[in-house]
């Protein structure tokens, strides 16, 4: 089977209802999506999965929610205003503007001039705003570039609240905004995403066991995402190559429709956080061990998730083309826990009120069990298997006359299109 392209993804995207351009009635804004009903629930799904997994099934993790504004203290210290920077580089004929990193710089990707562009300059790709009626110096601050400062600000309250033996984590999710250069990709480079990131505080003489922990928990996460291994790969990010923070970056790659890029990230920021926090705030961030054996700064291990990313890699995944009874047909053979849609119930025909009737009764009960049940009545059966293919939906219910005798219906599976007679009791 041929991999999906981009532009497959996309248009299955918009036609069904998972992800639009954001303000598409104006013509967009360039680098902002809205999500629609069927994109909400599998975002929704994969953040859920993500919080069982990582917060709710562990006793070493407290989930915390930090305000998206924070006081321009924050990124100070962070490093953020001075060097969260791309390099942009402008065509002195059109006055295209790009990335530096992501062009071929002897020739304008846009008008075609050779040697068009002079040196880059470095952007800085916080969005500023002003808070509160006067805009001057002390009023600026940015809509968060990154969860992870939320979180480093909270240490000193979680301790505090929580006293947790370390190795703990605090982890968070949440939007997350970039002035990126050149959004692209759909809603791989976006300027307005979700992030869901954990800082694992532990002892220095531990990081290097305590890192490799969480390789495996990545891993074991990405297969519960549906991802296929031979699609991921770690990337030992060079010295070169690693944020000024970092002692040691697997970049966690994937198998895009674009090419191989970026996932997510594993970083080991040392104690660079708590340090700067504790240097510009005048507030300690030491841990002190419940024995008493020793006071120390923690250093920090950082799995650093992006939803948007993890959407894209989720449904190129799930993309699947077959041939049913001759006719070529797609189907998202989404994993049954991230599908928007558990199942959908429906009459076999709609002009039978009794037939309805049944369906409805049915469908309420499913409704009752599972949440997310589709009521589908559209078109006819064909058409009806064909669309919910399309969206991935495990298992169609068709309730026929035969159900109105024996209280039995049939099961559509849809990765086999198999259908099988289950007792209405048994399935509800
Ligand atoms: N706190 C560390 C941090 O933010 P990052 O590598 O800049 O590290 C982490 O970002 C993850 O956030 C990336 O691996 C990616 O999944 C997601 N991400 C970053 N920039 C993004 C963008 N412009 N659009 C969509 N996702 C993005």
């Amino acid at each position: 089977m041929s991999e999906p392209k981009l532009e497959d993804i996309v248009s299955l995207c918009k036609r069904r209802g998972f992800i639009y351009q954001g303000s598409e009635v104006y013509g967009g804004l360039s680098g902002t999506w809205d999500y629609g009903p069927l994109g909400v629930a599998l975002k929704r799904n994969i953040l859920n999965l993500w919080w069982k997994t990582f917060v709710e099934d562990r006793d070493d993790m407290y989930g915390v929610d930090a305000a998206i504004l924070m006081n321009q203290k924050v990124w100070q210290a962070s490093g953020h205003t001075d060097t969260f920077t791309d390099p942009l580089v402008e065509c002195s004929q059109c006055h295209g503007r790009f990335r530096e990193d992501k062009i071929d710089t002897s020739k304008c990707p846009t008008c075609g001039t050779k040697d068009s562009f002079g040196p880059a300059k470095q952007f800085n790709m916080m969005f500023e705003t002003t808070v509160g009626p006067v805009a001057d110096e002390t009023s600026i601050s940015y809509l968060r570039p990154e969860t992870a400062q939320g979180i480093f600000t909270n240490f000193k309250n979680i301790v505090d609240s929580f006293s947790p033996d370390l190795p703990f984590g605090i982890a968070q999710q949440g939007k997350a905004f970039r002035n990126e250069i050149s959004p692209r990709d759909f809603v791989f480079r976006s300027r307005e995403f979700e992030q869901m990131e954990v800082e694992y505080f532990v002892d220095p003489d531990n990081w290097e066991a305590e890192f490799e922990k969480w390789v495996s928990d990545i891993e074991a996460f990405l297969e519960t995402l549906g991802l296929p291994k031979d699609k991921i790969h770690n990337l030992e990010v060079p010295e070169d190559d690693r944020a000024h923070y970092s002692k040691r970056t697997i970049d966690v790659e994937f198998d895009f429709p674009h090419g191989r890029d970026e996932l997510l990230g594993l970083a080991y920021r040392t104690d660079f956080d708590l340090m700067n926090i504790q240097n510009n705030s005048g507030k300690k961030m030491e841990y002190r061990m419940k024995d008493g054996s020793k006071t120390f700064v923690p250093h920090v291990i950082e799995p650093s998730f992006g939803v948007e990313r993890a959407i894209m890699a989720v449904l190129t995944s799930a993309y699947t083309e077959d041939e049913v009874n001759g006719e070529s047909r797609m189907y998202l053979k989404l994993p049954e826990h991230l599908a928007p849609v558990r199942m959908a119930v429906s009459p076999l025909v709609k002009n039978k009120p009794e037939l309805v009737a049944k369906a409805r009764e049915v469908y309420e009960a499913l409704k009752k069990k599972h949440g997310n049940v589709m009521w589908d009545d559209n078109g006819n059966i064909g058409k009806r298997y064909r669309r919910q293919d399309e969206i991935g939906t495990p298992e169609c219910v068709v309730i026929d006359f035969q159900t109105l005798e024996d209280d039995t219906v049939t099961i559509r599976n849809r990765d086999t299109t198999e259908q099988t007679r289950v007792a209405v009791s048994d399935l509800v």
